[in-house]
């Protein structure tokens, strides 16, 4: 897109400046800032900023809470408005209402899409007061407002609430994280788990290549398709994403209960055995 400047997103496992760890989140938010702040970048001042507070497609990358705060600081600063994408992740998904409330900052612009619906299509943008200008009517289309799916929404809000699905996102999503970093220990294929709350990645790796500097081994696109196409035949379906597919994907529904969180490792446990016999045998 013209008039666009991508920037690098923090990465825990593949630090986009090979540094790693806090240093790796510390020279990312320097040179966000830095960016902004001088004049003769090359790029002038934007008008605003758009990220997932986790991204998803990009391979569950929680985005580290000083980081979203920096941004939060400098966009404040110089007037630049700061649009948090919270369509996958909204909606408790990652153990709070919205992704961006576990570092504890507040965009200008919020978009919600997916969950917002109850099943139902529909999408929202929240504004605050200050920016919206709009006068009723201004944002005119053929099938805004669809009634059924306000009423699903409203009452998808009232069931996250009522049953706090919230809190029991943030407790199953911790379960289902412990189990799969003790499968760790019997699959090195398995790189690292990560997420938060019912939104979790596992990044497959090929731990038979040399590793990188930090110890973390080449991605394994085939191995993480193969992992899939097993869980599916179990009847268990899981997403991909990340830089080359190779991150699986759990996205549970967030009333899935405890006897079903067991089911999915069982399941998820039996295909990561069977792509490696297929694979590596
Ligand atoms: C993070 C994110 N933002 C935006 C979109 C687009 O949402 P919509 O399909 O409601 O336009 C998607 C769709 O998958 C998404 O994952």
């Amino acid at each position: 897109m013209p008039g666009v400047q991508f920037m690098p997103f923090p990465h825990e496992y593949r630090c986009p400046l090979g540094i790693g760890g806090e240093a790796g989140v510390e020279a990312l938010t320097h040179y966000f800032t830095q960016f902004i702040e001088d004049v003769e970048s090359g790029v002038s001042l934007p008008a605003a900023v758009i990220l997932e507070a986790v991204q998803g497609e990009g391979g569950v990358n929680c985005a580290p809470a000083s980081w979203l705060r920096a941004i939060r600081e400098v966009t404040r600063k110089y007037g630049i408005l700061l649009i948090l994408d919270e369509v996958q992740t909204g909606f408790a998904r990652t153990g709070k209402m919205f992704a961006f409330e576990h570092a504890e900052i507040e965009p200008d612009l919020i978009v919600m899409s997916k969950a917002v619906g109850g099943g139902l299509p529909m999408a929202v943008l929240g504004i605050r007061r200050e920016f919206d200008v709009w006068e009723p009517g201004n944002h005119a289309g053929t099938f805004r407002g669809n009634q059924m799916a306000m009423a699903t929404g409203l009452a998808t809000l009232q069931v996250l609430q009522q049953q706090n699905l919230a809190g029991q996102a943030e407790r199953r999503g911790q379960w289902l994280k412990d189990r799969l970093v003790e499968l760790q220990a019997h699959y090195p294929a398995l790189g690292q788990v990560r997420g938060r709350g019912l939104m979790l990645g596992i990044e497959i790796v090929d731990e038979r290549q040399p590793a990188d500097r930090h110890g973390h081994f080449p991605m394994d696109p085939a191995l993480a398709v193969a992992i899939q196409q097993q869980c599916f035949k179990q009847g268990l379906l899981l997403e991909r994403g990340g830089r080359q597919g190779n991150v699986i994907r759990l996205l549970p529904p967030l009333i899935i209960d405890e006897e079903q969180c067991r089911q999915v490792i069982q399941r998820f446990d039996n295909a990561v055995a069977a792509a490696l016999v297929q694979l590596r045998a």
